[in-house]
């Protein structure tokens, strides 16, 4: 049995294939949040993000790019790693499905569901297309065309191995009715009875032969492990489960709470819960399904006209303006629309207006009528009373929701104490009572009340919006909050000495950021020049480093088994016949390439490609019609160095 003041909680693991928009940012700042609360409620906490690494599309990528897949994921999780530390992101651990603790796991993982007698070798049925060697499923596929090259798909099989996920379809069913708010929201729980599991759960196939990048097999190399298998098991592998060290995973396990976007239920409450239910591990407490954050009109894309950028936004307005905005502007469960407007409007209402202003003016007040410190000497008076118990009805909301995972409830919550206190400013005159020598100790006690508001908003807001919360304080004169407690009393703290500091929410002229942000998602005017800029530069010493020669096309045979790939026979100009397999069937018969002379990357290291060993490649470039030419020369000697 796990400790109680333990909490477990876990993002989805991203894929480093595309840039990380506003959208992935949401899952991983709300992680944050409830886990800054739970820390400051004094919860040991564990809080897990990374990334999901392998499978067909990041080979493919890495193809294109030139380098190997390794190579290719490096490049982009140092990016994704920097854009956390950038929003303040606390999370405790970043599992790489490339670690190799997670890939020796998962493979313990396979041989005991296998020993168990749970994964099977079967056939795999799906939608192929023989260009590019990649198998689809029947709605990637819709329209009978493969969505890669666009060429027809034909129904083909192939050998791989498939867990019993039909199995545990009763199980799960036991399960979900024996345990309520293991799923959230409950219509997810819904969804999935009736559209997956009552309809009859097929067996799940778990392994590809199709591609190379993954985690092989343990009892058959020749196959990879499929991703969702992969995956979906760093939730327990991060803690050590299936390690020599698994201290962490009974600290932590079951997990309290698997935050995920909804368009991956299936995977976490369905294939989930019956990969762990095969390994006798108990299943996580809660899976929590957030809603998505849309454009107007659909989904994230840069040519909507909205900055989905989290870096561009985070550096233009400020990490915690944009985490409050996220977690603000999305209901429980529900989808929430993103625009530039509705961001500007929030910064400017919410936080300039009403929580800035209240710091400021409180703050310039404290100085102006008593030189920074507050007396001794108060006095209570109309208004005090109501604004205690405002203040306490907040902060029983806040709590209650943000147990359950309602963030913008609970900021609203939150809010209403805000504007109840910039009430009070209006209701007590302060500047009036400033005017009357006799008033003096009602004054104090006013500006005390204000004073300890701003102070328990700051404990508030801390697990939201963390670097506001210590600039707030700063200007109390106060160190960072410590615990939640800070916020159990109010009249706690003796007395305040003011610092006065920067404005904290600048406002925004909201014509003029709409013009700025439009034109920060302006296509650029030079797409091509954008791209060579892009590219790392290189040295002399680096490109000297590439050995290119000439050679002559003696022969030239296709490939059996490998559609796209042609073997050639080269001179060059050793006097030894070198070998070359090169992905230009589509595009070249042999008859078109016997006889010309080419330029040879002669340094390559050697690479077995579909059972012919390569050694070097040959320069093509992509043409205007969508092939692909072969670069020819003439008049040059095999052999001779191109410089
Ligand atoms: N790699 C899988 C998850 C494996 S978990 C064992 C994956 N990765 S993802 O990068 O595509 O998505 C990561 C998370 O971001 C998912 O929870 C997804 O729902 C979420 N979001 C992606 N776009 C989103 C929005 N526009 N809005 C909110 N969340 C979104 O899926």
């Amino acid at each position: 049995m796990k400790d109680k003041k333990t909490f477990y909680i876990s993002t989805p693991i991203y894929y480093p294939s595309d840039k990380l928009h506003i959208g992935h940012t949401y899952s991983t700042v709300q992680a944050d949040a409830i886990s800054r609360y739970k820390r400051l409620r004094g919860y040991d906490t564990f809080f897990l993000t990374g990334t999901d690494e392998h499978g067909q599309k990041i080979e493919d990528k890495a193809k294109e790019a030139g380098v190997t897949p390794k190579e290719y994921v490096d490049r982009i999780v140092d990016g994704i790693k920097d854009l956390w530390k950038l929003m303040n992101i606390s999370n405790d651990k970043f599992i790489r499905t490339t670690d190799e603790y997670h890939e020796k796991a998962v493979q313990y993982i396979f041989n005991k569901m296998y020993e168990k007698g749970d994964i099977y070798k079967g056939e795999y049925e799906g939608l192929y297309c023989k260009p590019c060697e990649a198998f689809w499923t029947d709605t990637q596929a819709a329209d009978g065309l493969c969505p890669d090259c666009g060429r027809p798909v034909i129904k083909a099989k192939e050998e791989a191995y498939f867990f019993r996920l039909s199995k545990y379809a009763d199980r799960l069913l036991d399960y979900y009715a024996a345990h309520p708010g293991f799923i959230e929201p409950a219509h997810r729980e819904t969804e999935m009875v009736n559209n997956f599991i009552k309809p009859g759960l097929q067996d799940l196939c778990i392994s590809r032969s199709t591609f190379k990048w993954g985690i092989p097999v343990p009892i058959n190399p020749d196959h990879v492990i499929y991703v969702w298998l992969d995956a979906l098991t760093n939730y327990i592998t991060a803690l050590g489960y299936g390690s020599q060290d698994d201290s962490l995973f009974r600290k932590f396990w079951p997990a309290d709470v698997h935050l995920i976007g909804k368009d991956i239920t299936r995977f976490h409450t369905v294939y989930w819960p019956a990969f762990l239910m095969s390994l006798d591990v108990p299943l996580p407490e809660k899976v929590y399904c957030h809603g998505w954050v849309l454009l107007e009109g659909g989904k994230m894309s840069k040519s909507k006209g909205n900055v989905v950028d989290p870096v561009t936004l985070a550096e233009r307005y400020g990490v915690d303006p944009l985490r409050y905005y996220l977690l603000r502007e999305i209901a429980f469960g529900s989808d929430g629309v993103f625009s530039n407007e509705n961001l500007i409007n929030r910064i400017n209402s919410d936080l300039a207006n009403d929580l800035g202003n209240l710091v400021s003016r409180t703050v310039a007040m404290v100085q102006k009528y008593f030189d920074g410190t507050l007396p001794a000497q108060r006095e209570q008076g109309e208004f005090d009373d109501d604004l205690r118990a405002v203040c306490a009805k907040s902060k029983e909301e806040a709590e209650k929701y943000l147990d359950n995972l309602y963030f913008s409830e609970s900021l609203s919550a939150i809010w209403r104490f805000i504007s109840r206190t910039n009430k009070y400013i209006d209701e007590t005159a302060p500047w009036a009572l400033a005017k009357d020598e006799g008033s003096r100790a009602r004054l104090a006690g006013v500006m005390y009340n204000l004073c300890e508001s701003i102070r328990i908003i700051s404990v508030f807001i801390a697990p939201f919006m963390p670097e506001t919360s210590v600039k707030i304080r700063e200007q109390l004169g106060l160190g960072p909050v410590s615990s939640w407690d800070e916020c159990a009393v109010f009249g706690s703290e003796e007395t305040f000495t003011v610092v006065k500091g920067d404005i904290i929410f600048p406002r925004l002229d909201p014509e003029k950021e709409l013009e700025e942000l439009a034109s920060l998602n302006k296509a650029p005017s030079n797409p091509l020049k954008e791209e060579i800029e892009g590219i790392a530069k290189i040295g002399i010493d680096d490109f000297g480093k590439v050995d290119l020669r000439v050679a002559q096309i003696k022969s030239c045979v296709p490939v059996k088994k490998a559609k796209k790939l042609l073997e050639l026979t080269l001179d060059d100009g050793t006097g030894e016949d070198r070998t070359v397999a090169s992905g230009i069937a589509q595009y070249y018969t042999p008859d078109e390439l016997i006889g010309k002379k080419v330029i040879l990357v002669s340094n390559l290291k050697p690479a077995v490609l579909c059972g012919v060993e390569s050694r070097g490649m040959i320069l093509a470039a992509d043409a205007s019609d969508g092939g692909v030419k072969v670069i020819f020369v003439d008049g040059v000697n095999p052999g001779t160095k191109v410089r």
